[in-house]
């Protein structure tokens, strides 16, 4: 098949891509995304012609879509990602790894007539603001509109885009086939995919992404988990940086000094809630501004700071849970131009997600098109629904989140899914401790993986299946970057999830999490007290504003609390991981699991020597 280049595109490695794709693939036709808003029109409408969306209320929910997605296809598969770097010890312990050569004869195989039936989109775009030195661009080739109009709002798309890229700009590779060809004359369905085989595969030295199978989520947008994440890790290894799974938030006190921070929480733990967090009422003149919620590029700048962008442009949240209380930016940010995947659908074109309301409406249809039965204990949605929503809907954007220059982090804070063990608060003593603090955390999995829910797992940096190379190599650069930096950013420990004997979060978490922001950003300041445990640094109950938050010290304690017993046994799970990368692992590591099961030595009543300012 003929491709026709657009004038436009200048790029002769683009154009070879693009053309020996659609020899493989042979698509009945191939379509360059301009990134106009009359393609994102006109794709939406095939896509309701198609069965695959339908169109909501455009009064209760003006030009925005809803669909529901194959069972097989609800969420990242991290059985079946690989990242393909030429040598194994490259990949580490933590990724599935499979030699590259034959790895690609594999997927030629796959590929070859996958797109047999369909479009084949080109897709260029660009991961952080148009035209930054820490922004970079990538091209996305793939057979499913639906991950077209997703890209219009995650990423900067199209025409201006190529502009930037030039004739001789580099790109990432990025390669994507529902593996769902069309027979002459078979009709499509509403999800294809492919139920039983999905691939996605990166390969590092070639700074390349192929992925096969699946329409969903961090499978299909490859700007998001494979570009920004596990490529764009291995990048910044190289090349002195970092890529995380990180929010990155603007903490503005009553005097309007601003302090930006980073955290890094596993899916599905909290970060689009903390990331557009409103203060509760009684924290007058504090204001929280939302940088980004899912990933962060970290550059170390000539001023010794370190300077983040999101590279996203839009929000794919997780939908249960989300509602006015708990994260209203987040509902004004999907109230319109937004797509929603594996939520509840009423015939008036209204959606619904647990949470979002007290009781689900009468007549809605759930995430697998049945009619509702509250009897039947079925959830409405699935319990990865996900809401596509552009960036500058949140009214609590920063003014800054497409600054070129990125914004200066001075905290880092780190935190798993914890129902035990974990207090909800500590900061660690120095960058070093902050390191394996991170490197070290554990978390209870979610539904945004495939697989069993509720397991505790260690999930070093949240980075578990988004590191694109050795987990023992991560820690290390992390270590050499705090080596160069005057005054590295504060690290800590947040735990929003310990529960009581029965189940309760001991914490209510949400809004009220600003009163630890609070402690942190007092804390960077050197303006709070504190006292040392041996985990760490920890806020006394009368150094956290209370306000009128009924929360009293006996609660503070218990979620606070430090258990002896509890810890060493955490310490011994640290030594299983460890034990998995021995060969590379920082040696500062092993001294630092020693000195802190001495420090669990010393009896609780000496711990809260004199309050330190540190
Ligand atoms: P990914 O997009 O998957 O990377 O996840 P995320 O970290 O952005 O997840 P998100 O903020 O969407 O987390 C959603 C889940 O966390 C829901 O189950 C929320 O109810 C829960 N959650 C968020 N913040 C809090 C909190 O402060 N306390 C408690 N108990 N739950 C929270
Ligand atoms: C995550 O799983 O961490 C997500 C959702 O942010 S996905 O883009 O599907 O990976
Ligand atoms: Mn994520």
């Amino acid at each position: 098949m003929a491709v026709i280049i657009p004038s436009n595109l200048k790029n002769i490695s683009l154009i070879n891509f693009v053309e020996e794709i659609a020899q493989l693939a042979t698509p009945d036709e191939v379509y360059f995304c301009n990134g106009s808003d009359e393609e994102y029109q006109k794709l939406c409408n095939q896509l309701v012609i198609n069965g695959t969306f339908t169109k909501l209320n455009e009064e209760r929910w003006p030009n925005s879509f809803a669909c529901n997605s194959d069972p097989s296809d609800v969420a990242r598969v991290e059985d079946k990602t690989f990242i393909c770097s030429r040598r194994k010890e490259d990949a580490g312990p933590t990724n599935n790894w499979m030699d590259p050569k034959e790895m690609k004869t594999m997927l030629k195989g796959l590929f070859k007539g996958s797109m047999k039936g369909r479009t084949m989109y080109v897709i260029p775009f660009c991961m952080g603001p148009l035209g930054s030195p820490l922004s970079k661009i990538g091209v996305q080739v793939t057979d499913s509109a639906y991950v077209v109009v997703n890209m219009h709002i995650m990423t900067r798309v199209g025409d201006k885009v190529l502009a930037q890229l030039g004739a001789e700009g580099e790109f990432i590779q990025c390669l994507h086939s529902l593996g769902a060809p069309l027979e002459p004359g078979q009709k499509d369905i509403s999800w294809p995919c492919n139920p039983t085989t999905k691939y996605i595969v990166h390969y590092p030295e070639d700074r390349a992404i192929a992925s096969y199978g699946s329409g969903y989520g961090g499978n299909a947008l490859l700007g998001k988990k494979c570009f920004a994440l596990r490529i764009a890790s291995a990048m910044a290894k190289e090349e002195g940086w970092l890529a995380e799974h990180m929010l990155i938030l603007g903490v503005a006190d009553p005097k309007g000094k601003k302090t930006y921070v980073a955290a890094a929480f596993p899916s599905a733990c909290g970060k689009t809630n903390f990331a557009m967090l409103i203060p509760p009422t009684d924290m007058k003149g504090w204001k929280i501004t939302t940088v980004g919620d899912d990933i962060a590029w970290i550059k170390p700048g000539k001023d010794g700071k370190l300077h983040a962008i999101n590279p996203e442009y839009g929000y794919f949240g997780v939908a249960p849970g989300t509602n006015a209380d708990t994260n209203p930016n987040a509902i004004a940010a999907l109230s319109k131009n937004s797509i929603f995947t594996n939520v509840g659908i009423t015939p008036e074109g209204d959606v619904w997600w647990e949470g979002l309301s007290e009781k689900a409406p009468t007549n809605v249809l759930n995430w697998r098109g049945e009619l509702h039965d509250p009897a039947s204990g079925k959830p409405v949605a699935h319990a990865n629904a996900r809401f596509t929503a552009p960036g500058h809907q949140n009214p609590s954007i920063d003014p800054d989140w497409e600054n070129p220059n990125g914004v200066p982090i001075s905290a880092f804070i780190f935190g798993g899914r914890r129902s035990t063990t974990i207090p909800l608060l500590y900061q660690a003593f120095n960058w070093n401790f902050g390191v394996y603090l991170a490197a070290t955390m554990g978390s209870e999995t979610t539904a945004a993986a495939f697989g069993e829910i509720g397991k505790v797992r260690r999930d070093p940096f949240a980075m578990l299946p988004f590191c694109g190379y050795h987990m023992a190599d991560y820690f290390n650069h992390w270590l050499q970057l705090g080596r160069n930096l005057p005054n590295p950013p504060r690290i800590f420990g947040v735990n929003w999830f310990r529960k009581d004997s029965n189940g309760k979060f001991l914490w209510p978490g949400f809004g009220e999490n600003m009163r630890m922001l609070k402690w942190i950003v007092e804390r960077v300041e050197g303006e709070v007290s504190s006292i040392e445990s041996p985990i760490g640094w920890m806020p006394k109950y009368e150094d956290i504003e209370w306000g009128e938050l009924a929360f009293t010290e006996e609660q503070y304690d218990q979620v606070m609390e430090v258990d002896r017993e509890a810890w060493k046994n955490e310490i011994l799970n640290h030594e299983e991981l460890f034990s998995r990368m021995f060969d590379r692992l920082p040696k500062e590591f092993f001294f630092m699991r020693e000195l802190l099961l001495s420090g669990l030595w010393r009896s609780p009543e000496h711990w809260s020597l004199a309050p330190e300012i540190h």
